[in-house]
């Protein structure tokens, strides 16, 4: 394929994120925009320069000159507009969440494996380069063997002019039934896919104690038992609504701490840039001294992850390369979160590779 002509489906909150590194990209011709929302869609068909819009999805299936989808619709209905895309000879990109439940998460990577299409998974924290970086230095040997991972997310307030021009509407099927939990499900699939891909190893036991504030967070603490006995995980949500911190995106922010026998890594943001820290700090010392490295040479901008994230999958087209994430390390991430939940319900310690269906946690959505 030398242009990979893309149909975008949804041109909702996130949409312009995702659609950046396409419009960067000369291997990629952004081609249509679906979106029952005639009024957002041709308005971002005008946007990015798309020739076409389609208010129905069927009909920009039909359109046999487009050789991906881009899916940015809400979560729930990524299943049916997923294997719908695949069933038409489409490949295809979907944001996170896969899908609302385990099951339906394989059956859209069996669509796409019955199709011979590709099927990936969009998540900006795998193409997040400071994110990138830790993992490297970490599969380098830089801080030896690693024995703990440390994830800390808190969510606050933010002025930016992104959180500013949030349609609303963006909102309503992350807080009712349509949605499975919330800000454990919506958002922190990011950080349970950190949790399993920073390391490289399976994790086999959760505890969890998740509470509910204000609809939609969620804030807990966790802990992960990794395949590797010696290696142990923690994961906190803490949530400061009064607290104004700097963000170009989301009143959030996240750090990341990788502990080894032989140093620590940190990755001080993510979503917001709150801490006033290298995006990247290497701590090692020996017997001859302490050293701390400090990575400032990198593009720690968050919407950097979205950017490489669609050129992944441009280059995965390009190459017949695999696209990261693939459906089965997805479904794994859904098994993480269920777990979360389902250990925080039960008081007990919950193997998350056993887990099915999905979990959603008690009073959810009951307002
Ligand atoms: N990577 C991230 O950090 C990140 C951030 C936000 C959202 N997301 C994910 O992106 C997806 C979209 O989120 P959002 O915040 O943009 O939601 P949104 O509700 O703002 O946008 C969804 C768009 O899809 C359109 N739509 C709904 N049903 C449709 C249909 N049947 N056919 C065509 N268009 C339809 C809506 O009109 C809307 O414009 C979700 O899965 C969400 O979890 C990811």
């Amino acid at each position: 394929m030398d242009k990979i002509r893309l149909g975008v489906l949804g041109a909702g909150n996130i949409a312009a994120l995702n659609v950046k590194g396409y419009l960067l990209d000369p291997r990629c011709e952004v081609a249509a925009v679906c979106d029952t929302d005639e009024v957002v869609g041709r308005q971002a068909a005008q946007d990015w320069g798309a020739p076409s819009f389609y208010r129905d999805l069927d009909d920009m299936l039909g359109d046999s000159s487009l050789d991906a989808i881009e899916v940015l619709t809400p979560t729930h209905l990524h299943h049916d507009h997923v294997i719908a895309a695949l069933e038409a000879g489409k490949h295809v990109s979907v944001q996170k969440p896969a899908a609302n439940t385990i099951e339906d998460a394989r059956a859209m990577g069996a669509a796409a494996e019955r199709n011979g299409r590709t099927l990936r998974i969009s998540e900006c924290f795998v193409h997040y380069p400071p994110l990138e970086l830790a993992k490297k230095l970490v599969a380098d040997g830089a801080i030896g063997k690693p024995t703990s991972l440390r994830i800390r997310t808190l969510v606050g307030q933010t002025d930016s002019s992104f959180q500013a021009n949030l349609r609303p509407e963006g909102y309503g099927w992350r807080l009712d039934s349509r949605s499975p939990g919330g800000h454990l499900f919506d958002d922190m699939v990011h950080k349970y896919a950190m949790a399993l891909w920073l390391l490289d190893l399976d994790i086999t036991s959760v505890q969890a104690v998740v509470r509910r504030r204000d609809l939609f967070m969620e804030p807990c603490a966790v802990l992960f038992e990794y395949e590797d006995p010696m290696v142990l995980g923690t994961m906190e949500v803490q949530y400061a609504p009064k607290l104004y911190m700097r963000s170009s995106y989301y009143g959030a922010d996240e750090f990341f701490e990788i502990t080894g026998d032989e140093g620590l890594i940190w990755v001080t943001r993510a979503t917001g840039e709150m801490l006033d820290l290298a995006p990247v700090m290497l701590f090692t010392g020996n017997d001859q001294g302490c050293r701390t490295t400090e990575f400032r040479d990198l593009d720690a901008d968050w919407g950097a992850g979205f950017v490489r994230s669609s050129q992944h999958f441009i280059d995965a087209l390009t190459h017949g390369t695999p696209a990261d994430m693939s459906p089965e390390s997805a479904a794994k991430v859904l098994q993480l979160c269920f777990a979360v939940y389902q250990a925080s319900e039960i008081g007990a310690p919950v193997d998350p590779r056993t887990m099915t269906g999905s979990v959603t946690p008690t009073g959810w959505a009951d307002w």
